[in-house]
C-alpha cells in the first residue's frame, strides 16, 4: 500500500534533509498534485520521459537538474560558493572576487534558456512535476565532506590516490562507469587539505579553484569542469590538486537518500534517467 503525499510535503522532505528553510532558486513544484503516489526519479527530464513516466504509470517526475523558473533563476546560488571558501580560509572580498566570472557566464546562459519547454509539457500531459536540485546536492557534499574529515588535519600525508579511494567508498561512485579524474596535479602528490566544492548550483570555474589553492587547499574535489577553465588553470599552472569526482555518480548520493527517505514515507520511486542506484 502507497501513502499518498503532496508535492509539497515530497518538497518539504528533500528541505529537511538539507536544513534548508525555503525552496531555493534552483528547484520547485512546477505542477503540483495532492495525490502523488508513484514517482518517476530522474537526474534529467525532457518530454521523453515524462512520456516513459507515464507509460511506467508514475503519477509524478521528480527530476533533479532544474527545470522551468528554476533554470532561469538557479544561478543566483553561485553565490553560495563564497561561504564554502571562506570555511576553508579564502578571505571573504577575494572569496567574492572569484566567483563573479562564474556568476555572470551562467546568468547569461541561463537567461536564453527555453525554460518552459518541460513543465508545459508536463502540464499538457496531467503529469506532477518537480525539480529538487540544491537539497540533493547539499547531501551529496555533507556525505563526502564526512567521509574527507581525516584530510582536513595539517599532519595528514595522504596522497591523491588515498583521497580517490575514500571516495569510491560509496557504492554510487564504485558502481558508475565513470571513475573520477585527477584533472589537475598527479594522483600520487600528497592531497593536502581537501575541499569539497559542490552545492554551489555548479562549479566555480578556474578563479574560484585558484582561491581554495591560494588559502592553502591542496586538493579540491568538483562534479564537473569545463574544458576551457581547465586550460586556463593548465596555463596559469595552479599548484594543486582538481579531482573531477563523476559528475552522475555523485548527483545520484544526494538523490538516492532524498529517494529512500520517500520511500520510507510510503512512495512507490522508479529510479531512472541515470541514477545510479546501488540495489
Ligand atoms: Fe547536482
Ligand atoms: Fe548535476
Amino acid at each position: 500500500m502507497t501513502t499518498p503525499m503532496t508535492t509539497e510535503a515530497i518538497m518539504q522532505v528533500a528541505l529537511d534533509l538539507a536544513g534548508l528553510s525555503d525552496i531555493p532558486s534552483d528547484s520547485g513544484i512546477h505542477v503540483r498534485s495532492d495525490n502523488v503516489r508513484r514517482v518517476f526519479a530522474t537526474i534529467d527530464c525532457d518530454m521523453a520521459d515524462l512520456l516513459m513516466a507515464r507509460v511506467l504509470r508514475c503519477d509524478t517526475v521528480l527530476t533533479h537538474h532544474p527545470e522551468g523558473a528554476a533554470s532561469l533563476h538557479g544561478w543566483k546560488l553561485i553565490a553560495r560558493q563564497v561561504e564554502q571558501m571562506v570555511e576553508c580560509g579564502v578571505p571573504v572580498a577575494k572569496a567574492e572576487a572569484a566567483i563573479q566570472r562564474r556568476i555572470q557566464a551562467v546568468e547569461l546562459n541561463s537567461h536564453a534558456r527555453n525554460y518552459a519547454r518541460v513543465v508545459q509539457a508536463a502540464q499538457l500531459l496531467n503529469v506532477a512535476f518537480l525539480n529538487v536540485h540544491l537539497p540533493c546536492d547539499v547531501i551529496s557534499r555533507r556525505l563526502i565532506a564526512e567521509r574527507m574529515a581525516p584530510f582536513t588535519r595539517p599532519e595528514s600525508r595522504a596522497t591523491v590516490a588515498e583521497v580517490i579511494a575514500v571516495l569510491q567508498e560509496f557504492p554510487e561512485q564504485r558502481l558508475a562507469a565513470t571513475e573520477p579524474k585527477v584533472r589537475l596535479g598527479a594522483s600520487d602528490r600528497f592531497a593536502g587539505r581537501v575541499a569539497v566544492a559542490m552545492a554551489g548550483y555548479t562549479n566555480g570555474g578556474v578563479d574560484v579553484l585558484r582561491a581554495y589553492f591560494e588559502a592553502g587547499v591542496g586538493t579540491v574535489l568538483m562534479m564537473h569542469f569545463p574544458e576551457a577553465e581547465l586550460r586556463e588553470a593548465r596555463e596559469q599552472k595552479l599548484a594543486g590538486n582538481l579531482v573531477i569526482t563523476g559528475h552522475m555518480a555523485s548527483d545520484s548520493i544526494g538523490i538516492n537518500v532524498y529517494l529512500d527517505e520517500l520511500e520510507g514515507r510510503g512512495l512507490e520511486v522508479v529510479r531512472a534517467g541515470g541514477i545510479i542506484a546501488p540495489q
